[in-house]
């Protein structure tokens, strides 16, 4: 990427030299901006006053430093989808954060390279929400959805000779959101200049139709903007195909005398592909040159993928030919204690820690997904599938998308289709989560219309989305309509819906809603539905679910035992802001307990459970719960691993508690029973167990055997002593000088032998000196009100992450944490010029 990156500058500067003039430019509009909450008449115009706001750098989301209450956007209603007969108050159910009313920002700048036959334009790639664009005083744009990229055309607003002035009015209704959307301007603003001759935003459009071993066609569709008085006989394109080595390894040249309503097509063949796959994520860049005579007017890069999507019938989802199974995870947009603001290395992490996990696809419920998520995913593997709308024309929420529905869902949906219909990891689209009109007469007509508009503007990419009224959907049509029928939740249900339904395919849209808490365990280790605690947490014996939901070997034995199941999205990977489900009016409770990983990103017991099923490439082998249960010596404390190897053998301080092996006679149907699942039948084909072990402080061991009885791998677990020190490790510790890049450091409490404190929970102080700083910390404890800026922050379970970011001087960053009663502890981290990923 890096050689590539030289070869487009390379190419600027080529024509700097000719007419001492980019081709394009665009520039990120990060600092520099003021910030308010107040709604002042008057502040979109040149001459207000902003020198009492707050100064800002973007994406910033104004809602995140709290503080947390539970009248932020308190909600008195029924949630008709979660079975509530009566209105209740849900407090934490937004997150508890002050991301309600209005917020106004200003910029100043400069636009470069712009005069005389160029143009300008503005793109958002997202502002939470109802987001009004002023440029010197007057608006040049509206864009009601939050989570869409917009773009603006704003050449005639601007002022060539002065500087010019950018003012964003953005307003949150109450009401309108079943998490915490974030607030501001969170996620990046670029400013584009081009000549009047130009490639407007996502004016490019790649398909590879014919993929084999020797050869890929791909067919490039630009389309060309120009002044009405340019003669198109001197206008000619030139699209090169580099690949991830920054070669030349086709190119095209066109003149405009194929120029069909603006649109110019082209066919170039790439010889011996290197396709795109979860393992490689292998790219190539196409490189459109548009000349006006020998003058080199606008230059525009494409990052693409050859690879195939087949949807067969009968047959499932084939990705290069292979059947490949969606080993999911619904994510929602938001990073923990960074709230809705966007930042790559965050991102990144996300997507590396799903990746370890053995998940290969990401779904973006409920909404459009941040480029750089997408970008990420290209560049590392993961598969999305990219979602719009929690709703359609019928409401969930008082002033859901619904009151936009009608003048907006086409708009929104084909930007979304045009933004990311060249990134490979893009597999699907899904138009829709758990709408309420999946019963209304009209149904049917608006899922054909949304689909129809993701094929009109990407024929190459099937569509569905996550429905859950099996019976409704499958007697009106409505899941009839759908390329891929997808379902949310009812696993058991599968089968009757295929059987009335034309696809011969099954996807789960959305599956498990298991709850819980990490390092928390509730005794005794049972399966409940919507289970309540004075203490506010769900158990990590993952047992506990939702009463519309199940556990993840419910939805395992589903995918691997129907051959028309294409494989699941689990409800979430991370545990997300809001949602504190089923602590609905039990404030403080305010994130979720639904995720794999929690809000600070450490990992619970249950990601073990997945990645012993999804990681084919590592062996897994995990032991819960803690072993520190001071006071319940001799009593039952059940014992469970997660492995991916068949067989096991458990010994407490030394005394065989017997070999388990995993149960493969349990089948779905013989499995479809209540009595069977009380009895942990399907757990026990994927989990082995122990529920009989009595408590005695020592030591947990666990001897694994492989396929042939060997004895494979071996792991240990002691009950810990005193808390005696903090021990702290990064997730990278060379992060990029530039100002954004973050390292998320692990801090614990640990025994003098290093064991962890399972119940430590006490308050950490954090310091950076150097070349960063501090920026946030969390404990994944869903009902910590410490503000997440707080650089003293509670343990929970343990442990908790703190966030240091990079200034833009390189050097070295020392980060210190300390805590009273055990010794501190010091971590050296070095930022350099180069961001390293
Ligand atoms: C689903 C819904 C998700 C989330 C989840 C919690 O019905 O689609 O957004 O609310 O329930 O279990």
């Amino acid at each position: 990427m890096k050689q590539i990156a030289f070869t487009i500058l390379y190419i600027s500067l080529w024509y700097t030299v000719c007419t001492g003039q980019p081709a394009r430019t665009e520039v990120l509009l990060e600092k520099g901006w003021r910030f308010t909450r107040e709604d002042p008449a008057g502040a979109m115009l040149p001459g207000f006053e902003d020198d009492s706001w707050q100064p800002v750098t973007v994406p910033h989301d104004w809602a995140i430093c709290g503080p947390f209450d539970a009248n932020n956007d308190l909600q008195r209603m029924a949630i008709e989808q979660d079975g509530q007969q009566q209105a209740l108050a849900h407090a934490g159910r937004t997150g508890g954060l002050p991301f309600i009313g209005v917020g106004w920002y200003r910029l100043k700048f400069a636009v470069p390279g712009f005069g005389p036959g160029k143009r300008a334009s503005l793109i958002f790639d997202g502002a939470m929400s109802n987001a009004r664009i002023f440029v010197n005083g007057k608006e040049a744009g509206f864009w009601p959805y939050g989570y869409n990229t917009f773009h603006f055309d704003i050449t005639e607003f601007l002022d060539p000779g002065r500087e010019n002035l950018l003012a964003v009015r953005l307003e949150n209704y109450p009401e309108s959101s079943r998490w915490y959307p974030g607030a501001g301007i969170y996620r990046n603003v670029h400013l584009l200049v081009t000549s009047n001759l130009h490639i407007p935003v996502w004016g490019t459009r790649v398909t590879t139709p014919v993929v084999r071993d020797d050869f890929a066609r791909v067919v490039i569709r630009t389309t060309v903007e120009k002044p009405a008085a340019l003669d198109i006989a001197s206008v000619s394109l030139v699209t090169d195909i580099l690949d991830a080595r920054g070669r030349k390894v086709a190119s095209a040249k066109s003149g405009l005398s194929r120029y069909d309503e603006g649109v110019v097509e082209q066919q170039l063949v790439v010889e011996q592909p290197v396709l795109w796959d979860t393992e490689h994520p292998h790219l190539y860049t196409a490189v459109s040159r548009l000349y006006d005579g020998e003058i080199l007017s606008d230059e525009y890069a494409t990052p693409f993928g050859i690879r195939t999507l087949e949807v067969i019938p009968g047959k499932g989802f084939l990705l290069n030919g292979k059947r490949t199974q969606f080993k999911g995870v619904c994510n929602h947009h938001d990073l923990g204690p960074l709230g809705a603001a966007v930042n790559d290395a965050a991102i990144r992490r996300q997507v590396r820690i799903m990746k370890e996990m053995g998940a290969n696809a990401i779904r973006t419920s409920h909404n459009m997904p941040a480029p750089e998520l997408v970008r990420a995913c290209d560049e590392m593997g993961m598969m999305i599938m990219a979602e719009t709308f929690d709703e359609w024309k019928s409401p969930k929420m008082k002033n859901g998308y619904h009151i936009y529905f009608d003048e907006w869902a086409e708009k929104d949906l084909t930007n979304l289709v045009r933004h990311y219909r060249n990134n490979p990891s893009v597999v699907m689209w899904c138009i829709g989560n758990e709408v309420p009109d999946q019963g209304t007469a009209n149904g049917p007509k608006i899922a054909r219309f949304l689909q129809d508009i993701c094929h009109r503007e990407d024929p190459t990419r099937p569509v569905t989305q996550g429905m859950d009224h099996v019976d409704v959907v499958a007697a009106n049509n409505f899941a009839a309509v759908m390329d891929v029928a997808g379902f949310n939740y009812r696993s058991h249900r599968y089968r009757d819906a295929f059987k009335k339904l034309p696809q011969e395919i099954v996807l789960g849209a959305e599956t498990a809603s298991t709850v819980s808490s990490r390092g928390v365990y509730k005794l005794p280790a049972v399966r409940c539905s919507m289970a309540k605690y004075d203490d506010h947490q769900s158990s990590s014996y993952d047992l506990e679910h939702c009463n519309w939901s199940d556990l993840p070997e419910d939805n395992f034995i589903q995918h691997e035992d129907l051959e028309y199941c294409i494989g699941e999205f689990v409800w979430t990977g991370f545990d997300y802001l809001g949602e504190p489900t089923p602590y609905y009016t039990d404030w403080p409770s305010h994130s979720s307990l639904f995720g794999i990983v929690d809000l600070a990103g450490i990992p619970k017991d249950r990601y073990y459970l997945y990645r012993s099923h999804w990681n084919d490439k590592a062996s897994t082998l995990h032991i819960l719960p803690h072993w520190n249960w001071q006071g319940r010596e001799g009593e039952v404390v059940p014992v469970m691993v997660y492995t991916s190897y068949p067989s096991a053998e458990l010994f407490i301080n030394g005394k065989s508690q017997g070999r388990r092996t995993k149960d493969l006679t349990i089948t779905l149907e013989g499995s479809d029973n209540k009595a069977s699942q009380e009895s942990f039948d399907r757990q026990k084909r994927y989990r082995l167990m122990w529920m009989e072990t009595r408590y005695e402080p020592g030591t947990v061991k666990v001897v694994a055997y492989d396929g042939q009885g060997k004895e494979a791998e071996v792991k240990e677990m002691r009950t810990a002593g005193k808390p005696h020190h903090i021990e702290l490790s990064a997730d990278r510790s060379v992060i990029g000088a530039d100002g954004r890049d973050i390292a998320f450091i692990n801090v614990r409490v640990v025994d003098k032998e290093g064991n962890l404190c399972p119940h430590d929970s006490r308050e950490i102080s954090c310091s950076v000196k150097g070349a960063g700083h501090y920026k946030v910390a969390a404990n994944g404890n869903p009902v910590c009100l410490t503000p997440f800026q707080s650089p003293a922050m509670p343990l929970f379970s343990g442990q908790l992450t703190a966030l240091v970011q990079a200034s833009e001087t390189p050097g070295e960053i020392l980060f210190e944490a300390s805590a009273k009663g055990v010794k501190k502890a010091r971590l050296v981290l070095a930022a350099t010029p180069l961001p390293v990923q």
